[in-house]
């Protein structure tokens, strides 16, 4: 618990909410700019379409300047009103830019104005622009100018300022309120972030990595239990099937040291005894050779115990480099039949052998295919009973030679077949466990398999088994 709160600074939920704050800040970024761009935009045409629709009085004003009916001062008194209706400061200039009338008191005086906008207006053309009289107004003003027509002819102009504060405002308005769903919109999504992750990553992880400690210190059997159908679960499956491997394992080392601790202590016991026997004088004269026989041959059959698990922790460390060579397989298999010949005639086996030619040259190491015909031979041989029937054949497939080797003894059980393979299993403990240590056919198949080549077996329980390797042709010398 303590680790999984400790590194906040680096961890997956502080890193996630830093992204998703960026992300936001960005977002809300372009919101602010995109709507006050816009805002501005429409609130500017749609100020200049209000003004610019006021044509008609200015129109009817200039006329009636023009030929008397209307005195400048009623015209000041009617832009007043408007003024304040349109909250608006408007001045009526004539054709020489001069100031004629006023919505203001304080424009009261005739004045000009003088502006390059202007000379544009007097062509015939409708300006706008914001703080066009910087000087005159305080505050921001958009200036919209237009010119009065009469007659198709440019009478003057009319130059409304109207203030720009309003749109300020309002935009001020709208990026306080941004910014506040903003800091909400970060602050609802650390939450949200916080709870989401924690369901989704962070916990099955801290899980996970609970349980890889917990398995690292020997807990063997933990297991992670998450269901989720993501990539986390699928890291936790992976990981779970990983850690039944592992157990596995952990419990074909503790069967092995069990099965080696026993193997060993077996033989030894029995040479100690002998010995011990023949020292202190308990054993009789007589029997004392057949007594070292005996030991003699327990001490054998640790040597052999101990090559098989050297051998085997080689090749399987891949330390191992083969001697390859031609050499007349047909040849070696006779003489692996014959150091056999012992046991054969206890259990007075049959022995049928049927080899393609006379001699039958293959590219590999000698002896290497040596020990797995060993192997294999002692396995017919050991599982089969009296008056069995042991066949050993060679026949040629293409750029191959396949040696089987049969038996007419116990057979493997149809779900037995894909273990026999793994080091120290064997089919029936009871039964085999004083014969072998199960690690013969790991060797065989180690070996086939730095060949490059394959190994298989079949075999039908009660009926008998065959086990077929392949090796590659040489060129008959
Ligand atoms: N020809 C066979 N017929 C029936 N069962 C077999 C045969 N060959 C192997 N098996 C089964 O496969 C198991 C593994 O064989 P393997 O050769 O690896 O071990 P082992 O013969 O028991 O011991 P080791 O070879 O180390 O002396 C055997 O214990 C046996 O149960
Ligand atoms: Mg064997």
């Amino acid at each position: 618990m303590k680790k999984r709160h400790s590194s906040l600074k680096n961890s997956l939920y502080s890193k996630l909410v830093v992204t998703y704050f960026i992300v936001i800040l960005i977002s809300f970024v372009f919101l602010a700019v995109f709507l006050s761009v816009w805002f501005e935009r429409y609130y500017y045409a749609e100020r200049k379409e209000k003004l610019i629709s006021q044509q008609p009085i200015f129109n009817n004003m200039m006329e009636g300047y023009k030929y008397g009916t209307i005195t400048p001062k009623t015209m000041d008194s009617q832009l007043e009103f408007l003024d304040s209706y349109l909250n608006t400061r408007i001045w009526i200039v004539d054709r020489y830019m001069f100031v004629i009338a006023s919505s203001s008191k304080e424009d009261k005086e005739l004045f000009m104005i003088t502006t390059d906008e202007m000379y544009d207006v007097l062509k015939g053309n409708i300006v706008s622009k914001e703080g066009a009289f910087k000087d005159k107004f305080k505050t921001p003003m958009l200036t919209v100018a237009y010119p009065i027509i009469i007659n198709n002819q440019v009478a003057g102009a009319v130059i409304m300022n109207s203030p720009v504060y309003e749109i300020k405002n309002t935009l001020n308005n709208i990026y306080r309120f941004i910014w506040v769903s903003a800091v909400l919109a970060i602050v609802a999504s650390t939450v949200i972030i916080y709870f989401l992750s924690q369901r989704i990553i962070i916990k099955p992880l801290y899980e996970i990595n609970e349980t890889a400690r917990l398995i690292s210190s020997g807990e063997f059997e933990r297991r992670v239990s998450i269901a989720s159908k993501d990539e986390i679960g699928d890291l936790a499956n992976s990981f779970n099937t990983m850690a039944d491997s592992l157990q596995k394992l952990e419990d074909l080392r503790r069967e092995f040291i069990a099965n080696v601790s026993h193997e060993l202590r077996s033989p030894i016991t029995s040479i100690k005894g002998y010995i011990q026997g023949i020292i202190d004088g308990t054993i009789p004269e007589e029997k004392h050779e057949y007594c070292l026989n005996i030991a003699l041959d327990e001490s054998r059959r640790l040597t052999r115990l101990i090559n098989d698990l050297l051998d085997l922790s080689k090749l399987e460390s891949g330390e191992f480099s083969l001697s390859m060579g031609q050499f007349d397989i047909n040849e070696l298999i006779r003489i692996s039949i014959i150091r056999f010949e012992n046991e054969i005639e206890k259990k007075k086996i049959n022995v049928d052998v049927m080899l393609a030619g006379d001699s039958l040259y293959v590219l590999g190491d000698r002896d290497r295919i040596g020990q797995v015909l060993s192997n294999l031979i002692d396995n017919a041989i050991k599982f089969t009973g009296e008056n069995g029937k042991i066949g050993l054949k060679t026949t040629i497939d293409d750029k191959n030679v396949i040696v089987g080797i049969s038996d007419t003894g116990i057979g493997i059980k149809e779900e037995e077949l894909k273990l026999i393979w793994d080091r120290f299993h064997m089919v029936d403990k009871s039964r085999t466990a004083k014969k072998g240590t199960g690690l013969g056919l790991s060797i065989a198949r180690q070996i086939i398999n730095q060949h490059g080549e394959k190994i298989w077996v079949e075999s039908k329980e009660g009926e008998g088994t065959t086990f077929y390797f392949t090796i590659k042709l040489g060129e008959n010398i």
